[in-house]
């Protein structure tokens, strides 16, 4: 998107608008007649109001307050105004706020953005989007520039999520993570089958053994200047391409959506990216597994007992719970690095779903020296509106994936089904360690908000933020 910060002509419509006005200000917004501002004071709990200057519309929304939720609510309300343009086939757009917050400006600004996306590579016919967005706004081009980073960076991630299993599979996900990481100098090094064999990634390979592809495990590196010898913050995410749930084989619909497996991949790939392109001062490395998981005659089945790359036996209860697998190992590969902190991203579990929907993240702590990291995520989590709730990690969970045969089980009872997850993936860890379950946020089947349809790329935003504050 191109963004120009100008001042705008009010004395004439020559194109669409959005107006952002404060709540005690509506009488003082240039472009609308006294009857519109009166009308618009008399119902400013409305989202908003579209004018009509055919050939043009006039979009008007009232900031409420200057916090978190309401600047949430203007970047709703914003998505739903980019809607309407995309049926008007609007190209261009000017934005008019120039008494309200830099806050409340950027929530503007950021929710056209993101809402500004679709995944059309198998549409013959695709819609028009925004392509200039021209801006009077108290808003610095420093930080226009650092949002449109981490914007640009999200619509990379939902490309990757949204992309259909025939096309992306681990090889051509890590081809294509190794393609962006070059563009922007990040250091990628992605171990093919023969390496993951060498290493004896029980874990990845168990889950790899149904599969037609080889399996991939893609490890980033961003090392900011001054940062050599900084411990790394490891960034680890699920990367099933996708998930039929195996010999266990998903029933009825659910292995619909299961395209969207890989989304911790890229969510932390993405994440990784979109602090490269804004020079975060924060020494990062991805360590992303991937592999679809799928029946065949050579398929790991229930019963087996696979042995993980750090030597720990796991006894297979369900080839459904398929993603701690690979996820274990590269939680284990990570911990040559020393990280001061793990944070894993991954559709785990449906139970996180069943437990809080889609609005927010199920999260989990365990070896933490103290509640810093958990509190700041969880700043960030309101700050941005990607929430976080936190799930207790227990100790008596763990006896729920004990087993009879080897050191651990791949699947508890059915109670507490993210918390056990959370527990077995903790098994692997050796430094402080967070995992995120975004089984519930990766991928919306119907439109939600600035998110907008399939992939969300949900995380990278909460992420970034949270990257900024350590
Ligand atoms: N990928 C799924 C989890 C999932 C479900 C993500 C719904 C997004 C939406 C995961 O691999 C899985 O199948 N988990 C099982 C675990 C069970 C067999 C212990 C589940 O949640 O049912
Ligand atoms: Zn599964
Ligand atoms: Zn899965």
């Amino acid at each position: 998107m191109n963004i120009q910060l100008q001042k705008i002509d009010v004395s004439r419509v020559d194109s669409h608008v959005v107006i952002l006005v404060g709540k005690d200000t509506i009488s003082q917004a240039a472009f609308l007649t006294p009857e519109e501002k009166s009308f618009v004071e008399a119902h400013s709990d409305t989202e908003f109001h579209t004018i009509s200057r055919l050939p043009y519309t006039l979009n008007v929304i009232v900031a409420k307050e200057d916090t978190p939720d309401a600047w949430h609510s203007i970047r709703c309300a914003a998505a739903n105004i980019q809607k309407q343009l995309v049926k008007l086939e609007a190209k261009s757009l000017k934005i008019w706020a120039p008494e309200v917050s830099e806050k409340q400006a950027m929530a503007l600004v950021e929710g056209l953005i993101l809402s500004n996306y679709r995944f059309q590579t198998y549409k013959n016919k695709k819609e028009t989007l925004l392509e200039t967005l021209i801006v009077e706004a108290p808003v610095k081009e420093k930080a226009l520039a650092v949002m449109q980073n981490v914007c640009v960076s999200m619509d990379e991630c939902r490309d990757w999520v949204n992309e259909i299993p025939m096309v992306l599979n681990a090889e051509t996900f890590a081809q294509q993570i190794a393609r962006k990481a070059e563009e922007l100098g990040v250091r990628c090094e992605v171990l093919e089958q023969t390496q993951i064999q060498s290493l004896k990634m029980g874990g990845l390979l168990g889950v790899n053994r149904g599969s037609e592809d080889e399996a991939r495990f893609v490890v980033l590196e961003y090392t900011p200047e001054g940062m050599e010898n900084e411990a790394p913050i490891a960034l680890v995410g699920k990367g099933i391409t996708y998930d039929t749930g195996g010999l266990n084989i998903k029933p009825e619909d659910y292995m619909q959506e299961m395209k969207s497996d890989m989304a911790g991949a890229a969510t932390m790939a993405s994440t990784l990216f979109a602090a490269a392109r804004n020079q975060l001062k924060v020494h990062l490395m991805a360590f992303l597994p991937m592999t679809d998981n799928r029946p065949s005659g050579n398929a790991y089945a229930a019963d087996d007992v696979l042995k993980m790359y750090d030597g720990t036996t796991v006894e297979i209860i369900n080839t459904d719970a398929e993603g701690r697998l690979i996820l274990a190992d590269a939680i284990a590969y990570s911990n040559q690095y020393n990280p001061k902190l793990v944070i894993t991203a991954a559709t785990l579990t449906g139970a996180a779903v069943r437990a809080i929907g889609t609005y927010g993240i199920a999260a989990m702590q365990e070896k933490t020296p103290d509640n810093t990291y958990m509190e700041k995520l969880m700043g960030s989590g309101i700050q941005t509106h990607e929430r976080i709730v936190e799930f207790p990690m227990w100790k008596e969970y763990e006896e729920h994936i004990k087993s009879e045969i080897a050191d651990l089980k791949n699947c508890g009872p059915g109670q507490a089904g993210t918390v056990t997850a959370g527990k077995f993936l903790a098994h692997f860890a050796k430094n402080p360690f967070i995992h995120l379950d975004i089984a519930g946020v990766a991928y919306y089947p119907k439109w939600e908000t600035f998110y907008g349809v399939g992939a969300s790329g949900f995380g990278v935003r909460l992420l970034h933020d949270f990257l900024q504050t350590i």
